[in-house]
């Protein structure tokens, strides 16, 4: 099929994983002629990607779903489809199916390869397709991908989540882990270098178990390595870590490397070991402190960033008491919060010490006031310094000026000189506020 007026619009709930997998669904759309619109009313397909993680993420879900149906009464042929982790319970799947009579295509996340096959048989019959897999089907084969940004990429190197916190449906919609070869890896950034990229972020929910599931040499340790020599790549970065796997070694590989950023996100969810054992997250408070000071003693200049969960089941005034401290202990550079949702099918949910919904607002707001006021703090710090920037593009609020990101990943702006879009900089920092940075070129790296 090759029509060349024929537009699709993309609708994306959730974290990068997401996000990168609404790219490859765009990439297959556009090889199937199609191309993107930013207006509903133009679109022949409309996918939505949806996130099952928190109950908030459902609600909205539903409510587009909602919202897209006159769009449907209007324009016969429109193509509505939705795929994502919430496709992969059959709760929703069923629901969907039947109370949204105006959704053509259900997809999950195992198969989303099979789109264009998808389409093509609904644009033919003009049937309703449901197909959701449990899990992969053999090799997943690469993906073209239709990226936002021109320098920089995201990189899939580890699928699903083994762990089973208890509070989490991760597992039980993504499924076990599997890692990609360190050549696949390493040949699909090359490939993007090739094509001007010069920043990578590689994804999994958890990268440190990297290559549990492959032969003994390939770790994510060596994958680093391995990406660290690809020439004309300037930045490295991964998301996301879990404290308890994160090894020394791989502290150790990224102070040794130049393109590996000192940027590290560690979930930690909460400072109460009590909380950290109900959680199933296998390590305790003073572990976790203790990392962060391994890596800050190595690295210095490491930002350093996490998650935190308030009112998980049974938390204490003490328990919330001993999320604060920690969250002055360690420094953090940013958090996010989140106020715990009780997911069906997982223990916490199970649980019958819930907190009430009034407690779990009040201890975000005050877990939130703290973090801004440690994140103002610690971007202070930078006033006065010279920092590495790479420059990806204009400001999105102001056309006159630049936009770019430090190595800790803070979002600097300089004034504009064209062309330095795309370059490397150093960049004095002259005021901070608690999310963004204001700076002026003091010189061009590469
Ligand atoms: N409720 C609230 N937050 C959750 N997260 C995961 N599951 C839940 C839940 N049921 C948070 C964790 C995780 C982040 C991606 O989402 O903090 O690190
Ligand atoms: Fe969920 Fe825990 Fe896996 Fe993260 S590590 S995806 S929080 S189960």
């Amino acid at each position: 099929m090759n029509d060349n007026n024929k537009f699709y619009n993309i609708i994306t709930y959730g974290c990068q994983m997401n996000e990168h997998d609404s790219e490859k669904l765009a990439g297959m759309l556009e090889n199937m002629g199609y191309q993107a619109t930013n207006s509903l009313d133009k679109a022949d397909i409309i996918l939505l990607n949806t996130c099952i993680i928190r109950e908030n993420a459902e609600l909205k879900v539903y409510g587009k779903l909602g919202s897209l149906k006159p769009l449907k009464e209007k324009k016969k042929d429109l193509i509505i489809g939705i795929g994502g982790c919430m496709m992969q319970h059959d709760e929703a799947v069923d629901e969907i199916y039947k109370k949204y009579q105006h959704v053509d295509l259900i997809f999950g996340t195992h198969n989303i390869h099979h789109l264009p096959d998808l389409i093509e048989e609904i644009s033919k019959n003009r049937n309703r397709l449901v197909e959701v897999w449990d899990e992969e089907e053999g090799l997943i084969p690469d993906l073209p991908a239709r990226r936002d940004g021109d320098y920089t990429a995201w990189v899939s190197i580890i699928q699903g989540c083994d762990n089973f916190c208890t509070y989490c449906i991760v597992p039980y919609v993504r499924g076990r882990e599997r890692s990609r070869s360190i050549s696949a890896i390493v040949t699909e950034v090359k490939k993007l270098v090739e094509d001007g990229v010069k920043e990578i972020t590689l994804l999994g929910q958890n990268v440190n178990s990297y290559g549990k599931d492959l032969s003994e040499k390939e770790n994510f340790a060596e994958l680093l390595k391995e990406l660290d020599k690809i020439e004309n790549l300037f930045r490295i970065r991964f998301m996301t870590s879990h404290p308890r796997d994160f090894s020394l070694e791989i502290v150790d590989t990224i102070s040794k490397s130049t393109k590996i950023c000192e940027q590290f996100h560690l979930p930690v969810q909460s400072g109460s070991d009590k909380l950290l054992k109900a959680m199933n997250r296998g390590y305790t408070r003073s572990y976790y402190l203790k990392l962060i000071e391994s890596i800050k003693e190595k690295m210095p200049e490491a930002a350093i960033s996490t998650d935190f969960i308030v009112g998980f089941p049974g938390e204490t005034e003490k328990d919330f008491q001993a999320t604060l401290s920690l969250v002055k202990e360690c420094s953090f550079d940013m958090a996010y919060t989140f106020i715990y949702s009780p997911r069906k099918g997982t223990p916490a949910a199970r649980k019958e010490d819930q907190i009430k919904d009034n407690v779990k607002k009040e201890r975000l707001e005050r877990l939130m006031n703290l973090q801004n006021e440690i994140s103002y703090l610690q971007n202070k710090k930078l006033i006065g310094t010279k920092q590495e920037i790479f420059i990806t593009g204009e400001s999105k609020n102001n056309s006159q000026r630049l936009e770019g990101r430090t190595r800790g990943n803070k979002l600097v702006f300089i004034d504009k000189t064209p062309d330095l879009i795309g370059r490397l900089v150093e960049v004095k920092i002259l005021e901070a506020k608690s999310w963004t940075l204001d700076g002026k070129l003091s010189k061009i790296i590469k």
